[in-house]
């Protein structure tokens, strides 16, 4: 039999505590890009009174405490890791009653800075039905080093580091801006 879901389906809904709103900051990640753009979110919350915590998706057992959730996830064969889409699929029932944005981190040039990259359809499919605020497409990092990454891969994908970190801080701007209004 699956394991039950870490949330009741209640549990978000008590009434919000006194002091700065609680936000989460999850991820799911291979080489890291994920974690460093999820410590910069973080940064820039934090630096608008808000009180966040930082954890790897998979490290998370329940939402009791928190009031709002950033999640994102490096892309592979444009699906988000298996961390992710568990984190989703667990906390579903608090996940909608509570604002959630979501960012995924992939592609390997500059399209991001350019164009809107909506969600891929494997994304968008393992978090339908939740109430979205807002999802963004960064651009991804892959370093020619880096560990458990085959040659093979080395070799057929642009290694370099496409992320732009202003961009990933305004948009943690607007959300701080939408949770302290
Ligand atoms: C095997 C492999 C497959 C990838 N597939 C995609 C993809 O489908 N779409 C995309 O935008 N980026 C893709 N990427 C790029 C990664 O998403 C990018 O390196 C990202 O920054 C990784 O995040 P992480 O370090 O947090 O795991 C792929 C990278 C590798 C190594």
């Amino acid at each position: 039999m699956p394991p039950a879901p870490a949330d009741d389906p209640g549990e978000a809904a008590a009434a919000p505590a006194p002091g700065p709103r609680r936000v989460l900051v999850a991820y799911a990640t291979k080489h890291g890009s994920a974690a460093e753009i999820s410590g910069a979110i973080a940064e820039e919350l934090r630096s608008a009174g808000l009180d966040v915590d930082v954890r790897q998706a998979g490290d998370v057992q329940s939402l009791r405490h928190v009031d709002a959730v950033v999640l994102g996830s490096g892309l592979y064969s444009a699906t988000w890791l298996r961390e992710a889409n568990r984190f989703v699929r667990v906390h579903r029932a608090a996940l909608r009653k509570i604002p959630v944005w979501l960012f995924s981190s992939g592609p390997l040039d500059r399209s991001a800075d350019f164009d809107d990259i909506p969600m891929t359809p494997h994304v968008a499919e393992a978090v339908g039905g939740l109430p979205i605020r807002g999802h963004r497409t960064f651009g991804g990092r892959l370093v020619p080093d880096a560990p458990e990454v085959a040659a093979g891969i080395i070799a057929t994908h642009r290694t370099g580091d496409f992320r732009d970190f202003d961009a990933i801080r305004a948009w943690a701007g607007e959300i701080a801006a939408a949770l302290t209004a």
